[in-house]
């Protein structure tokens, strides 16, 4: 199937589904409508509007891997608040930790006792002793980008091309077809020019990581240790030893940013693959979907931190943030990593990730589709193109934002919720195995009225 020959159908059927689910959804419509007049496209936050179709799903309860939306329908939720609500909606024991400790101060700026006990769970799973707090993962990457370059004086970071960190000034860079950095494309009102503060290169090129390093201007690399937004690309085998041995050797330091990858196990891929990196951050699903997130260092780095900063000055270095570390977020991120994504959750999570991808896989070779699909650990993806991408230009390379928006909304109509960027869908400890096969069940029914 080319994409010139699916275009007139794709776009018939994609009204088709916009019809079925405003027929479907009119308390919803009715919802957005109002919001549009004190809200820009009448989200809250900008990035809600990319849903397929036209208005939000407007919702009126989340619980475990279902929500119902004000018309009162029930979705299989898929998208997990994009990894924020990993954990299922709402998990109990998260609940009842914030409840008890909502009532007992939410935000007082100083440290309480959940606050070393998270560290230290922290620390068993990622190896890392040193810890601290934030209420984002992109907090958590600007304060070490900060770091690392106060601590080795060099003005530059590399970042994998089409690798998404947040919104993090520095990473919103890419290579142009002469191999150039760029601003990535809408990257609006950057603050200088990404080409001075950042080097770029592919995803598994170990020959552009050395060429870049051996510059010696490089202060951290930081990436995801398989890149999960611009569809999932693995890392190919030995790549993650030899980014180490070339960023030790050039006294680069080595960022992991686990948010996403923390799908792949209890300590992500950093403990899965034995990696050793000198920093790892987080966010999003540690604190079960209160505002949460960490970075981990090494005791060598979180040394030479506290040696090199004045706490005169402490406050106003760059690194902070008044809520971080408060109260609530550390409460929550005690239970839900004590009780809620234990061991056991991931013994759940990680055989229906690959039901979900068996499925999906299934459904591509008896309609002969040639797409792929890709997993890692709970969180799986397919993409539209025959071969698993090696680096994220590959990736780009196969997305197809208007067949996207119709796979979305077909499925969105069979009450399953995807991630609205690109293809992916993540298992929580509440999916079900009826779940999954109820996504393979719409997506084969999808490609079947493709080819039809
Ligand atoms: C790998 C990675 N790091 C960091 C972030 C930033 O997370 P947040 O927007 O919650 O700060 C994201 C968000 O998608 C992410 O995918």
């Amino acid at each position: 199937m080319t994409r010139v020959a699916e275009r007139g159908r794709v776009t018939e059927l994609t009204a088709a589904e916009v019809r079925r689910l405003t027929g479907d959804h009119p308390r919803c419509a009715a919802l957005h409508e109002r919001a549009r007049a004190s809200m820009p496209n009448g989200v809250p936050m900008s990035w809600m509007a990319k849903w397929a179709g036209p208005f939000p799903l407007h919702v009126t309860e989340a619980q475990g891997s279902r929500f119902v939306c004000a018309d009162g329908i029930e979705h299989v939720d898929l998208c997990l608040g994009d990894t924020g609500a990993m954990t299922g909606h709402s998990p109990a024991p998260t609940v009842a930790a914030v409840q008890r400790q909502v009532a007992r101060g939410i935000t007082v700026m100083l440290p309480t006792e959940d606050a070393a006990l998270v560290a230290e769970e922290l620390t068993r799973r990622f190896g890392l002793p040193q810890w601290q707090f934030t209420l984002t993962a992109t907090d958590a990457n600007r304060h070490v980008l900060r770091y690392a370059r106060h601590l080795t004086g060099r003005p530059r970071v590399l970042v994998m091309d089409l690798s998404y960190h947040g919104s993090v000034d520095e990473a919103f860079a890419t290579l142009d077809d002469a191999g150039r950095v760029v601003a990535r494309r809408g990257n609006i009102g950057a603050p200088v020019d990404p080409a001075v503060t950042t080097a770029v290169v592919q995803f598994n090129d170990l020959a552009a990581l050395e060429r870049e390093l051996r510059r010696g201007d490089v202060a951290c690399v930081l990436l995801e240790p398989a890149m999960t937004n611009i569809g999932i690309v693995l890392p190919e085998p030995g790549y993650h030893a030899e980014l180490r041995r070339l960023t030790r050797e050039t006294g680069t330091l080595l960022v992991v940013d686990e948010t996403h990858t923390l799908c792949a196990g209890p300590g992500g891929m950093t403990a899965r693959d034995g990696l050793e990196p000198d920093v790892v951050t987080m966010g999003k699903a540690i604190g079960g979907g209160i505002p949460s997130g960490a970075f981990g260092m090494t005791a060598e780095l979180a040394e030479r931190v506290r040696r090199s900063v004045e706490l005169e000055d402490i406050d106003v270095g760059g690194i902070g943030g008044t809520l971080a570390g408060n109260a609530l977020s550390l409460a929550a991120m005690r239970a839900t990593l004590t009780e809620v994504l234990t061991d056991d959750a991931y013994a759940t999570m990680l055989p229906l990730g690959q039901r979900w991808a068996d499925g999906v896989a299934g459904v591509l070779e008896r309609r002969g589709m040639p797409w792929h699909v890709t997993r890692l650990g709970a969180r799986a993806e397919y993409a539209f193109s025959p071969e698993q991408p090696r680096t994220g230009r590959e990736a780009a390379a196969s997305d197809d934002f208007e067949l996207q928006t119709l796979l979305h909304l077909s499925a969105l109509n069979r009450r399953l919720l995807l991630t609205p960027f690109h293809n992916m869908a993540l298992m929580a400890p509440t999916t079900t195995s009826a779940d999954v096969d109820q996504h393979t069940a719409a997506f084969d029914d999808v490609v079947a009225s493709l080819l039809a």
